[in-house]
């Protein structure tokens, strides 16, 4: 049995996304979650920067005692996941590999990838998938908007839906629509009509928590099945709406949200 938390980190309220799908899956779990409220947006800054801030959140975490490390982010798995592996000594699952391996097994090979800018000009995705998948077809589109408007709260409104119609409109004749950053499953209903019933939506979140509950039963991590699961949560900056979205999204009236000393 192991009771340490298990720690999840974003630039914002994006990666609670990937939290709450972990949750469903363990609620027995501890969770540490991290936004790095202070230096979003990660899409927008250079691998370099990135590779920085990873190391920092990370550090953070193993603070807290955390057992495994859960980079909930589409910027920061796709320019610093690697290099952060090769730096710490501790289980750490971005958001690419499990999603990858769910198109595998499920012979997809018409895909589509929406994500920040910073990660489809690294091409992580692209990469990983050619490396998996035979043959396969890929689209990939940036839309710097839509995580800032997810932090905003902006979600649902004529100008979300605009947004999202601008940057899907041209991704034709695909099975599957990636969302690659984890701020996009806010926008799911509205992406939803864009891209039609017959495109299955991946929302990431659903993949990792997967592997995250594979990975620690597996390795013997698991907390007492009986524990009621606590989640403590904190941002590098206060100053934000990051309360307001998170609610919405974990559907509790209670958030409790404190500011990381760094
Ligand atoms: N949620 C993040 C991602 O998955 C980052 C969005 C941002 O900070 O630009 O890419």
């Amino acid at each position: 049995m192991d009771k340490r938390p298990i720690g999840v980190f974003d630039s914002g309220v994006g990666g609670v996304t990937v939290l709450k799908e972990i949750q469903k899956l363990i609620p027995n779990e501890n969770y540490i979650y991290i936004g790095d409220t202070a230096s979003f947006p990660y899409g927008s800054k250079s691998q370099k920067t990135i590779i920085k801030l990873c190391k920092k959140r990370i550090e953070d975490l193993i603070n807290n005692n955390v057992k495994l490390i859960v980079i909930a982010c589409g910027t920061a798995t796709s320019q610093a996941l690697e290099e952060m592996q090769k730096i710490f000594n501790i289980p750490i699952i971005g958001i690419i590999e499990p999603t990858v391996k769910y198109l595998k097994d499920n012979n997809i090979r018409k895909i589509g990838i929406i994500a920040t800018a910073g990660t489809i000009r690294s091409k992580g995705w692209e990469k990983k998938i050619k490396q998996n998948i035979k043959e396969s077809d890929v689209q990939s589109k940036a839309c710097p908007l839509l995580a800032p408007m997810a932090e905003e709260g902006w979600i649902n409104n004529d100008i979300a839906k605009l947004a999202v119609h601008e940057y899907v409109k041209d991704i034709k004749n695909i099975e599957a629509l990636i969302l690659g950053c984890t701020h996009y499953p806010l926008f799911i209903d509205s992406i939803k009509k864009e891209v039609g019933k017959n495109v299955d939506i991946i929302n990431t979140g659903k993949m990792v928590a997967k592997e995250v509950k594979d990975y620690i039963n597996i390795n013997n991590l698991q907390n007492d099945k009986r524990n009621k699961g606590i989640t403590k949560i904190f941002l590098t900056d206060i100053e934000c709406n990051f309360i307001n979205v998170a609610k919405k999204l974990m559907q509790i009236e209670d958030i409790s949200i404190k500011k990381l000393n760094n």
